[in-house]
């Protein structure tokens, strides 16, 4: 009886699936190190889990460690992960320049690393890049002000600022460079003017991303070019940390004496800047959905332990230095006070509650 009930399991296929299914979830025991690069922003926080939720339901083992955005507390952090049998690592770098003698390491032992977010530069010890478009997060953004100021009819008289990001996160150039390949045009034939003359990459650049650094420098600009009520009408920012430090410059220095608030742009609409969106603040932030990002990535590490081909859609873009780094590019999309119930909610990315 029992021998026939076999047999016909086999025949079905059926055997086969439970004994996978058995096998840790098909995973085999495999253990992988994810490396994020802090908690202080909701991002990484919801990445880290996100990551963590998937790769244990598809039965592997997480090693998840944050670094308070400092660089040799993630090299000591993944050294660890390498000594202690991870076999595969997913790291989004503090600094992508800094971990070519760590990730050395991973590389003599057999153990292959996915970049994740952000491109690790100038090592060969990346076998996969899993990211969002990051120049198309850019142009999204420098659209919104065009479409917004009305920069393609040809309107005129405007002045805007600009923020970017950390210049050790290979991103902060995509995100700058899609924002200004669209605005530029207009500062250069005068539909815009950059007041404080803050144009280039590395003086908007915002050292860690950090919101603080972000208001001090919003509020020198202000008391510099718009204390005498001179109007201002974007603020480029290229996420949503950085359009948080504007805002809080702008509220305490700006909103008492000028009778227009600014359109401001952002990127990953953490809660608090969905509430500033929603309270007028904000104007926009640029949607990247990490739950679709956590699941390429989980097919990467899939790729690597079965010795197959992950999927990627681009094998051009992303050079690190030393090789173009096969990539996953998610797509980014806009959320505004518009659109923000379809995206955010109805997606189940966030409550309304969480919202209030
Ligand atoms: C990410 C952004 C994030 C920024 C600051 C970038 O690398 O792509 O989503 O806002 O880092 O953490």
């Amino acid at each position: 009886m029992k021998k026939r009930l076999l047999s016909v399991l086999l025949a079905t296929g059926m055997v086969a699936t439970s004994l996978v299914g058995c096998t840790a979830g098909g995973a085999g025991g495999k253990k992988v190190g994810v490396a994020m690069p802090t908690k202080d922003l909701q991002r990484w926080n919801q990445d880290g889990s996100n990551m963590e939720k998937e790769l244990k339901a598809a039965g592997y083992t997480v090693d998840l460690q944050y670094a308070s955005n400092d660089i040799n507390t993630q090299v000591t952090q993944i050294e660890n992960m390498i000594a202690s049998g991870c076999d595969v690592l997913v790291i989004a770098s503090i600094d992508g320049n800094s971990l070519g003698t760590v990730l050395e390491k991973a590389k003599e032992k057999g153990i292959e690393v996915i970049a994740y977010d952000r491109l690790i530069m100038n090592t060969d010890a990346v076998t996969y890049y899993a990211t969002f478009d990051n120049k198309l997060v850019g142009t999204k953004q420098g659209q919104y002000i065009e479409d917004q100021l009305g920069l393609k009819d040809g309107k005129s008289g405007y002045n805007m600022e600009i923020f970017t990001g950390d210049p050790g996160d290979n991103n902060a150039k995509f995100f700058y460079d899609g924002a200004m390949e669209v605005l530029n045009p207009y500062i250069e034939n005068g539909q815009i003017t950059v007041p404080s003359n803050q144009i280039d990459f590395n003086t908007v650049a915002t050292a860690n991303w950090a919101s603080d650094a972000a208001q001090a420098r919003m509020e020198a600009i202000i008391s510099a070019n718009y204390a005498d009520g001179t109007q201002l009408d974007a603020v480029m920012c290229s996420n949503d940390s950085t359009a948080f430090g504007v805002t809080n410059a702008l509220v305490a220095n700006y909103a008492g004496n000028h009778n227009n608030w600014p359109i401001i742009t952002g990127q990953d609409c953490d809660i608090a800047n969905v509430k500033n969106m929603l309270a007028g603040k904000q104007s926009m932030s640029i949607f990247k959905d990490t739950r679709t990002l956590a699941s390429q990535t989980v097919k990467m590490v899939d790729a690597i332990l079965k010795g197959t081909e992950a999927p990627v859609n681009d094998k051009e873009t992303y050079d690190n230095g030393v090789k173009v780094v096969p990539s996953y590019l998610c797509e980014p999309v806009f959320a505004d006070a518009n659109n923000y119930k379809e995206i955010l909610i109805d997606s189940k990315y966030y409550t309304e509650e969480q919202l209030q």
